[in-house]
């Protein structure tokens, strides 16, 4: 069987795989057309072949948790950590919150677009915060990272300035959420950069050296106790209330994990070895795949996707799984479906043809849309300039579903990994992330991929609320009552 133009399985000696979408998949048992007798459109195959490359089994899902298994034990091991492509940070928090932590505390949490300062002021338990979102321009996230730093240092001024709180230096938590090189809970050298940033001579920099000149140009007083990785704040806070947390999961913008190793298993580990004898490893996940070990499981559309991003090649598991990129994975499609004619009359509106245009956000909302009429699905494929007949409209449902539901399950393949190590009865993962919070049956899907993955493990997925900045101030406070 080969896959020819028009999208029309030809019958050859073998009818199993196909390769749709760049990717080789099983055929489904659809009847075999001989070449003279087929139409330039064959809408069934065509959709079901492209829905059928996004379908990941069981067994595909088990070799990528194997494959994420492999990555993780080349990232702890010093000899091939250098060539690891899931680097697998020490974060240098080597405990959990007990609840008793007290303070008042600044955080600064970048990650994104929007970068947030908070006063976190924990008491017995009890969590308040004050925080103030700043826009993260597109020229700030791609121009210097002097003006980067700049603008965090004005902005942290500005937020010190309407609390009241101008001359007062409260300890300060960073939460900074790309790949960084901990060398202590106070230096991280940023490796590379994800996300859509590019700001200059940041790479292979220690961020809290660049953010404290920042501050000093700016005038602007700094007492930096901690840098974290959201996965990490994500982690620290969820445990804060629940103390079998030992993972944590962000399934926003980007993806990662982190969880907690003991020491003796980081054969990487440059810290001390005192008590206590365990620390969160930051594991960069996202990177998955650079190696070309996901390629089998990769399509068209997702090579598509990583020839428009700035960091072309790198984290592939990433842009099969978050939020930056369903959106896109999806719009390829769609101009895939209706350039063949199998959608929208064929007809392709420059809105649909320009990438990035299709935001996650609509999948979201389109897999939400439960109404007869399907308003919210129109609506959005009108704002983007095309008009859905009645028979579209269950075929863009359907295509938004595939690749999420892809994400969530790979996501799971992942998780499976890191419980497996672990290797408890029973565990509670800390999640944030805008695809998690908001998709409708992101969580559910992940939910039913653990039952076939970890059947004998009770997870639970809790979500871990504002937990990025709420967990740098925690991550300052353990270090405070630990006296580090
Ligand atoms: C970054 C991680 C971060 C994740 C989620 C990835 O692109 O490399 O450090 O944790 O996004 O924000």
């Amino acid at each position: 069987m080969r896959w020819i133009r028009n999208r029309v399985f030809i019958n050859m000696k073998t009818p199993k795989w196909v390769n749709v979408g760049g990717r080789w998949t099983k055929a489904t048992p659809e009847p075999v057309q001989s070449e003279k007798t087929v139409s330039p459109k064959s809408t069934k195959n065509e959709v079901d072949g492209i829905l059928q490359s996004l379908v990941l089994s069981k067994a595909d899902l088990e070799e990528i948790s194997d494959l994420m298994r492999q990555n993780m034990d080349r990232g702890l091991n010093r000899a091939t950590n250098p060539s690891a492509v899931v680097k697998m940070f020490p974060s240098f928090v080597r405990s959990l919150p007990d609840g008793t932590e007290k303070g008042d505390f600044f955080a600064l949490d970048l990650g994104g677009s929007n970068f947030r300062v908070l006063r976190v002021q924990l008491l017995d338990g009890d969590v308040q915060m004050t925080s103030k979102v700043y826009k993260i321009s597109q020229g700030t996230m791609t121009g210097t990272g002097e003006q980067l730093f700049d603008y965090i240092a004005d902005s942290l001024a500005e937020f010190k300035n309407e609390q009241g709180l101008s001359d007062v230096d409260l300890p300060l938590g960073f939460t900074f959420s790309f790949p960084c090189k901990q060398n202590g809970l106070a230096s991280a050298e940023l490796v590379q950069w994800t996300k859509g940033f590019s700001a200059s001579g940041v790479e292979g920099k220690d961020v809290v050296v660049l953010l404290k000149e920042a501050c000093a140009r700016k005038k602007v007083a700094l007492q930096i106790v901690a840098l974290v990785n959201d996965t990490v704040g994500t982690l620290m806070s969820c445990a804060y209330s629940c103390s079998d947390t030992y993972i944590g999961l962000i399934l926003g913008t980007g993806t990662n994990a982190c969880y907690l190793e003991k020491l003796s298993n980081v054969d990487t580990w440059t810290g001390d070895d005192g008590e206590p004898r365990d620390v969160i490893i930051n594991m960069e996940w996202g990177a998955f795949g650079t190696d070309k070990s996901l390629d089998k499981f990769r399509t068209k559309f997702d090579n598509e996707v990583d020839e428009v991003t700035l960091n072309k090649g790198k984290q592939l598991y990433e842009k099969m799984i978050s939020g930056m990129y369903l959106g896109e994975i999806v719009r390829l499609i769609l101009v895939k479906l209706a350039t063949d004619g199998d959608l929208f009359g064929g007809q392709v509106s420059s809105d649909l043809k320009t990438p990035w245009k299709f935001e996650t956000r609509f999948l979201t909302d389109i897999e939400s849309d439960t109404s007869d009429n399907n308003a919210e699905c129109n609506t959005i494929l009108k704002s983007l300039g095309v008009t859905p007949s009645p028979s579209d409209l269950p075929v863009i449902r359907r295509v938004c579903a595939a690749v999420s539901t892809r994400a969530a399950r790979l996501s799971v393949a992942g998780l499976s990994a890191v419980v497996k190590k672990i290797g408890a009865a029973e565990l509670t993962i800390a999640v944030d992330g805008s695809l998690y919070k908001k998709h409708p049956t992101f969580k559910s899907n992940m939910e039913k991929t653990l039952k076939e993955l970890v059947p004998g493990v009770t997870v639970k997925l809790m979500l871990s609320e504002d937990g990025s900045g709420k967990g740098a101030a925690l991550v300052a406070a353990v270090a405070a009552r630990l006296g580090s």
